[in-house]
């Protein structure tokens, strides 16, 4: 039993450089646990509540000074005394003392930090890892290490290039264990940089470490980066569809115009049309993971393709969902996708988290558990994806310390466990492939 004995917070910076929010929860007298909120730029509608002081003068208006005002003071105030042990309790005193639906009174930074800082807190008083203690309050699936979807060419809103695809990933599943499957993304990554200098692109790295391409001639069209990661993997060692596979982010409602219409490689697409271009991708490249196809409201747009396309082809759902289990009961319901990402920041509180996790999982939905694109070195989401068996982990391309970090706490998580890597790929991918071109 660990009490809160005091909280402390302060503003920090974020990989862009924008300010964020970090908690620190102090128990047992000299035991402190802190952790650092991400954001989002490509943030989905349905989300919780991120709080900025909007003041033009501090930060271009991204000041987090109210939040983290709001940690020290009322936050506090009411988690005094109270035991770490409790998660679940401790959230739902976060919840009702914010009393809104999206967490925008307190905001959903202040209160995701101290949540997370809370269970850190409670790992180290018991003298466990992160992973461990997290598998206490989750102890549905076998600790696993994730497959990680490492982005390699970043579009849309986290590059300055013209790809309306918001990022590509490679997708390690043929390696044997976590730690050669880092080591090949590294290696791919490596070889596209070669590919890239050699046809005259810009090799800067958009902001979650994948290449940007953005300076002219710049990367212009989703099938030259296919094309593009494609080679690499080949002058990498690697057999494309074997050994590493392609997954891609549309992040689609950052380019849908009009209710049902997409802007997308030049030209304006029905949702329709739309969904042939993804089916074309998924035949001539080996792509197995398309995430955000159709804008957040979509639901018959998302349906449809899901119904057509669900054998073989994983299709998740992240800003359709935002981590929210009512939107993910929804998409369920509707069968909309067959996969939802995770991001602990769009819903504001471990225990919902935990609880969207588990909504997804039993209902045979795939799990990733993922960065925001502005992050920090707070490597939580990697225990916290090996804690609930997830399976994948999306964070970010093998550069960048902020995205590195989750993947070396992974390797060091990997020393103590064995884990079924990439189970749920392989089951994917023994369902009906596409025929390859
Ligand atoms: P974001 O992008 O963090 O900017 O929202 C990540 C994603 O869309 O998955
Ligand atoms: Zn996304």
């Amino acid at each position: 039993m660990a009490k809160i004995e005091r909280i402390e917070a302060r503003e920090v910076l974020d990989s862009r450089g924008n300010p964020t929010v970090m908690a620190e929860v102090i128990v047992a007298g000299n035991i402190r646990a802190g952790a650092m909120v991400p954001s989002g730029a490509s943030t989905g509608k349905y989300e919780a509540h991120e709080l900025r002081d909007g003041d033009p003068k501090r930060y271009s208006g991204k000041g987090v000074t109210q939040a983290v005002e709001h940690v020290i003071t009322e936050i506090q105030a009411a988690l005094i005394d109270k035991d770490t042990a409790n998660q679940d309790k401790l959230d739902r005193t976060l919840i009702s003392l914010d009393g809104t639906p999206t967490k925008e009174r307190l905001g959903a930074n202040a209160i995701l930090a101290v949540s997370l800082a809370a269970a850190r807190a409670e790992a180290l008083a018991q003298g466990l890892p992160l992973y461990l203690y997290l598998q206490q309050l989750f102890p549905k699936r076998e600790p696993t290490l994730p497959v990680p979807q490492m982005n390699l060419i970043n579009g849309g809103k986290h590059a300055t290039n013209n790809l309306a695809i918001q990022e590509f990933h490679v997708v390690p599943v043929g390696a044997a264990n976590f730690k050669e499957a880092l080591r090949m993304g590294v290696e791919i990554h490596a070889a596209l940089k070669k590919i890239l200098i050699e046809a005259g692109l810009a090799v800067g790295l958009g902001d979650e470490g994948g290449y940007d391409g953005g300076a002219a001639p710049a990367l212009d069209e989703s099938e030259e980066a296919f094309a593009y990661m494609t080679r690499a993997i080949e002058e990498a060692g690697y057999v494309p569809g074997v050994d590493a596979f392609l997954g891609i982010d549309a992040a689609a409602s950052e380019f849908l115009v009009e209710e049902g219409r997409y802007h997308i490689d030049g030209s304006v697409l029905t949702a329709k049309d739309l969904g042939w271009r993804y089916k074309t991708w998924n035949e001539r490249h080996p792509l197995i993971s398309i995430e955000d196809p159709f804008g957040d409201d979509a639901w018959d747009e998302w349906r449809g393709f899901t119904s057509y396309n669900a054998k073989g082809v994983q299709i998740v759902g992240d800003d359709l969902y935002a981590t929210n289990p009512q939107r993910i009961q929804q998409g369920i319901t509707h069968k909309a996708a067959n996969a939802v990402l995770i991001k602990p920041n769009q819903v504001g509180t471990l225990t919902e988290t935990l609880k969207a996790i588990l909504l997804a999982q039993e209902a045979g939905h795939r799990v990733i558990i993922s960065h925001r694109s502005g992050e920090t070195a707070d490597t939580f989401i990697a225990d916290l994806a090996v804690a609930v068996g997830a399976g994948q982990i999306k964070t970010g391309a093998p550069a960048r310390s902020d995205r590195t970090a989750k993947y070396n706490r992974l390797l060091k998580i990997e020393e103590s466990i064995e884990g079924a890597y990439a189970k749920p790929f392989r089951e994917l991918l023994s369902q009906n492939q596409p025929a390859r071109v």
